[in-house]
């Protein structure tokens, strides 16, 4: 693991961290000792472990619900970020989802809309309103969650949401050649299957088990399994060199 005081003094934004990767990753920044702003996703009332709490008490979290489906609430979040934080060291966008399988012919307007908007609109509304304060901070950095199905265009029915992970990849990439001179640096971390409620959702047992066997290492990931990679992306003393790359984090599902 990485040094207890790796993160101490540097402030920290988690979008999506109220359960799957993104709670691994603001779990390991806090045992880094950052502040981290916690994004619990869309409930208030979102039953929560007790690390968060604990880390609420001591002052070191902030929990802070929003709909990222909902512009107005994206900005309310960013907003409320800003009263928290007045210099950012570490934005990680991290909130997404499939919302559901649709064949490209069924596709419904707001089938469309719904994934463009989460998994695409609001990382750069988000992205845009904590410049300001990532600019305020010294070498911040912006860790972007992409997925594998950004560069193999995911499975039947995900064509939307493949396409916004490769928005975002792209985005990231144009983004971290622009915000070089301020000194921020901006990556993806790209699960492949991870254990999470995602897929718990989206995929069958039996179409889990089937891409299980594909993978070299020969099992799923897990959110253990991707939370290094956004602290290492995010400190300057690990990966200072790094921008503008995607790190796959899959078992070998995808080696190209
Ligand atoms: N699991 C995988 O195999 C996999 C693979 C590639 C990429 N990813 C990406 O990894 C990220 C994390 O996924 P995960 O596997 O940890 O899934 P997860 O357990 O379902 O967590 C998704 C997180 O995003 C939040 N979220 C969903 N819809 C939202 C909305 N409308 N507004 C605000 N927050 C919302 C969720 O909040 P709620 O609790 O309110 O739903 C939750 O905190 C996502 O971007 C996903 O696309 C996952």
């Amino acid at each position: 693991m990485f040094h207890p005081r790796l993160f101490e003094n540097r402030n920290v934004v988690v979008t999506g961290a109220g359960r799957g990767i993104g709670l691994e990753v603001a779990r390991q920044f806090l045992d880094c000792g950052a502040r981290v702003l916690v994004h619990v996703g869309r409930a208030k009332d979102r039953a929560l472990p007790d690390f968060l709490l604990t880390a609420e008490e001591d002052r070191r979290a902030f929990l802070i619900p929003a709909d990222f489906s909902s512009g107005r609430e994206t900005l309310e979040f960013a907003a409320k970020a800003l009263t928290v934080f007045d210099s950012l060291h570490v934005l990680v966008n991290n909130a997404g989802t499939m919302f559901g399988r649709f064949p490209a012919d069924t596709l419904t307007d707001e089938q469309y809309g719904s994934i463009v908007q989460l998994n695409q609109t609001s990382v750069v509304e988000l992205t845009r309103a904590l410049l300001p304060a990532l600019r305020a901070a010294q070498g911040a950095a912006i860790v972007n969650t992409v997925s594998i199905s950004a560069l193999t265009g995911g499975s039947p029915g995900s064509a939307i949401y493949s396409a916004s992970k490769a928005f975002v990849a792209t985005y990231s990439k144009a983004l971290a050649r622009e915000l070089a001179p301020d000194g921020i640096r901006v990556n993806c971390v790209s699960p492949g299957t991870i254990e999470t409620d995602f897929h718990q959702r989206y995929s069958s047992p039996e179409k889990l088990e089937q891409t299980r066997k594909s993978i070299p290492l020969q099992r799923l990931g897990t959110a253990e399994d991707c939370a290094p990679a956004y602290l290492f992306l995010a400190a300057p003393s690990l990966s200072g060199y790094v921008t503008g790359q995607t790190l796959e984090i899959n078992g070998g599902q995808l080696i190209c």
